[in-house]
């Protein structure tokens, strides 16, 4: 059978996963107006590790209380508050038998709600491609960002530690670093985004320094072992055909930088991850597989069981990632091994807002 590949197990680090199976990052806007997770988070996450996913990868959180918070009622990890509500959430995962990660995200020139309000930074003051996400209620274009300082960015760093370690004490097994999407990372690596003339700007050596610095700091404040990822892209969320300029030599350079700075795994992120990119004949998560060997996993398009298993046998990934099939089917990866039917994703499900609320409605109404 060829699925079975998914259900073989495998690590990142000391960390054993069960199976290859899991759960992409997703905002759902649905914690409470301080950032606090909820106990319907927590079923919410445990519905996944109980239908058989292998890890959950938890939604982008914010890493601090002025200007990483991309969206009203997005989860943080700032207080200890915050981190006490993510501990509900690890344990019903934990206790589904399922890993669990946090997302680290700081949104930069495109956060579209955030209690303090004021000016959005980014890498330079470039106004930011595409509209606001309506799925998390935004609308119009956003602002023009002011450019962050390097002393501001030496802030980002450490905040990103500080909340890597608090992840770590609300017992998650791993963090992963948001660097994809079109968000802070991904705009000072990102070529048009990015105009500094500093060592954050230029070639990309210098457009993966944050990404680097970020790594760093979360590893020598996790230890030597904590799976620490980071995640990567070419699209983002308000730029859906960017490509990496300088194609497989900036996917050699980052996979290195950033397996030398301490990184645990790689996840790439596109719309299909299956197809080759940059001529190379291999997939983006191929690449980080030839050029680095860190465990990687792959996201974006893999809806088919064949398919996902496909990308494991074939050597391009180590662990798939479902982001829309999981929702339709949090089961999946139990249906999958049943042989059972899937259930396809249906948009309404994130709309009018991508929250829980609207999604159990969504539920309720389809009976
Ligand atoms: C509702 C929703 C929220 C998302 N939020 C995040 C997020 O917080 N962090 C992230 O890296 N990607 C996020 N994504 C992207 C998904 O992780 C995934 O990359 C995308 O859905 C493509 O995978 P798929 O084809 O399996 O759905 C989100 C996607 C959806 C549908």
């Amino acid at each position: 059978m060829p699925v079975a590949a998914l259900f073989t197990p495998v690590a990142i680090g000391p960390l054993r996963l069960a199976n290859r199976a899991a759960v992409a990052p997703m905002t759902r806007t649905s914690a409470t107006d301080e950032g606090l997770a909820t106990a319907q988070m927590a079923r919410y996450y445990g519905d996944f590790a109980r239908g058989g996913f292998g890890l959950v990868i938890c939604e982008g959180t914010f890493t601090d209380d002025r200007m990483a918070q991309g969206y009203l009622n997005q989860p943080g990890i700032v207080t200890e508050a915050q981190v006490a509500a993510w501990r509900a959430v690890v344990d019903e995962v934990h206790g589904a038998g399922a890993a669990v990660f946090l997302q680290l995200q700081h949104a930069g020139a495109i956060a579209q709600g955030r209690p303090q309000g004021g000016q959005n930074v980014g890498p330079s003051a470039v106004q930011p491609k595409g509209e606001q996400l309506s799925i998390y209620k935004g609308s119009g274009a956003w602002g023009m960002p002011r450019e962050i300082t390097s002393d501001e960015l030496g802030q980002v760093v450490a905040d990103f530690a500080a909340c890597a370690l608090r992840a770590q004490e609300a017992g998650f097994d791993g963090v992963e670093i948001h660097g994809a999407n079109g968000y802070l990372l991904d705009q000072l690596f990102t070529s048009y985004t990015n105009e500094r003339t500093d060592e954050y700007g230029g070639d990309i050596r210098n457009r993966a320094r944050l990404d680097e610095e970020v790594v760093r700091a979360i590893r020598l404040a996790v230890g030597p072992t904590y799976p620490v990822g980071i995640r990567l892209s070419q699209s983002k969320v308000n730029d859906y055909d960017y490509t990496w300029p300088g194609g497989e030599d900036d996917a050699r350079v980052v996979f290195r930088l950033l397996e030398a700075a301490g990184a645990s795994y790689f996840h790439l992120t596109e719309h299909d991850i299956t197809q080759p990119v940059f001529g190379s004949g291999q997939t983006l998560a191929g690449l980080a597989k030839r050029f680095s060997t860190l465990p990687v996993i792959a996201n974006g398009g893999l809806d088919d069981p064949a398919v996902a298993a496909a990308a494991v046998t074939g050597g391009a990934a180590d662990i798939v990632a479902l982001g829309k099939p999981a929702l339709a089917n949090p089961d999946w990866p139990e249906r999958v091994r049943a042989g059972k039917p899937l259930d396809e994703f249906d948009f309404q499900l994130l709309l009018p807002v991508a929250t829980l609320d609207n999604a159990e409605a969504w539920r309720v109404a389809r009976g």
